[in-house]
């Protein structure tokens, strides 16, 4: 097959990404493309971008909304460690053994996932320009082809350019070019201005369910170091936990450090002890049982609440943190306990109340959280409470010392 790689940091996905595969596969140069999002920006990590797993769904959403069976999404990005050039990309997708599991399990035949393929890299003329400065550049040259958009108006002279990088690392440079319809949108200027006309619905809807431009705001006042961490315990959470649970977790990360600057918490603690409480949740029980045991003995045994002490034990052991309050903060998260720190009520409350939440009427929670923290919490651990009534579930003792803490009791 004939498969053009399409990558980028789609932060959103827009019209005229969307227009780029559309022209793509129009023009007959490839059989399929495969959209490959960046997950980290090497030169600041954890800031620039908006944390990977998030636009990998969105852009996730926007495939499965709009193209067919020959637009396809890879997460390779995801595994690899440090800078992720353009050639080590190209290297690991092109190994015969990945793409022809890739493509088996994406529902290509097996006999079309393991016949030989050609790549091509599709850009725009734009990036063509810097092509020779790329790193590996000649390496990188000498095994894909380059299918490169021409837009109405654009002025880049592609015959020279493609001469002129031929002859700066001394080999010839496959191009092919398309037309696409000149779609003048930029991601920068989108996040800039909130003005989300040009993003496909699809995007669109994605970004409304997380509040996710507004819900990242709050990372322009943690530190550097935090957002690195936040960044990569995402990328951690992406091979344990599932798309809906990862971000409702991330979720909680942005929306307890916001909390945090609301209550004069510690800002940084609160996005990563809220990003990751629910880093265990899909481990299998034994393993929740035997790191919760670890952590708190025999204080937790309902299934449902093993994964908050597990979670704390998880995290510790993927990235050492020792941090009393942040894995405090974790254990705590299901049930409260008497004496709360201001972080357990914090992540607490946002784990119910984060964007992406709709199980029951959250408004007058999330109105009052910014300056009334404990009424909020208060009108949360009604509806837990009542909940747990209707279920005929116990509450568990450390949620009756959290209410009395708050004074409900
Ligand atoms: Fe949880
Ligand atoms: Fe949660």
């Amino acid at each position: 097959m004939k498969i053009g790689l399409y990558g980028g940091a789609f932060d959103p996905i827009h019209n005229g990404h969307v227009s780029m595969i559309r022209g793509a596969l129009d023009s007959g140069v490839v059989d399929i493309v495969i959209v490959i999002p960046s997950a980290r920006n090497p030169f600041k990590p954890g800031r620039a971008l908006t944390c990977a797993p998030y636009r990998y769904y969105m852009v996730k959403d926007v495939i499965e909304d709009l193209f067919d069976d020959d637009v396809f999404l890879s997460d390779i990005e995801f595994k690899i460690e440090g800078i992720s050039y353009t050639d080590t990309v190209v290297d690991r997708i092109s190994d015969p053994a990945y793409i022809s599991a890739f493509l088996e399990e994406q529902g290509i035949s097996s006999k079309k996932a393991n016949a030989s393929h050609k790549f091509c890299w599709i850009a725009g003329s734009d990036c063509l320009e810097s092509l020779a400065t790329w790193h590996n550049a000649a390496s990188l040259v000498s095994k894909i082809s380059f299918l490169v958009a021409f837009r109405p108006g654009d002025d880049c002279d592609i015959p020279k350019v493609a001469k002129e990088t031929s002859d700066a690392l001394g080999i010839p440079v496959d191009i092919t070019t398309f037309d696409i319809d000149g779609v003048e949108i930029a991601s920068s200027d989108i996040r800039r201005t909130g003005n989300f006309d040009g993003i496909p619905k699809a995007a669109r809807s994605f970004i409304d369910e997380h509040d996710l431009y507004e819900a990242c705001k709050i990372l322009e006042d943690c530190s550097d170091d935090a957002c690195k961490r936040f960044t990569d315990a995402a990328i951690w959470m992406y091979g344990y936990l599932r798309k809906k649970r990862l971000l409702h977790t991330l979720n909680t990360g942005l929306l307890s450090a916001y909390l945090a600057k609301c209550h004069g918490a510690d800002i940084d603690k609160a996005l990563i002890a809220g990003a990751v409480h629910d880093c265990a949740k899909e481990l299998p029980i034994e393993d929740q049982e035997r790191m919760a045991y670890a952590r708190c003995g025999d204080l937790f045994v309902d299934e449902k609440l093993l994964h908050s002490p597990a979670g704390a034990v998880f995290y510790n052991e993927a990235f050492g943190e020792e941090d009393p309050e942040i894995l405090d903060a974790i254990t705590y998260h299901t049930t409260g306990r008497g004496e709360a720190t201001l972080l357990d009520e914090i992540v607490f409350l946002a784990d119910k109340i984060e964007p992406s939440r709709t199980y029951t009427d959250l408004s007058v929670m999330r109105k009052i959280a910014p300056t009334d923290l404990d009424g909020a919490a208060r009108l949360c651990l009604e509806s837990v409470v009542d909940k747990f009534k209707r279920k005929k579930r116990p509450v568990h003792p450390l949620t009756e010392g959290f209410m009395k803490y708050l004074g409900m009791q």
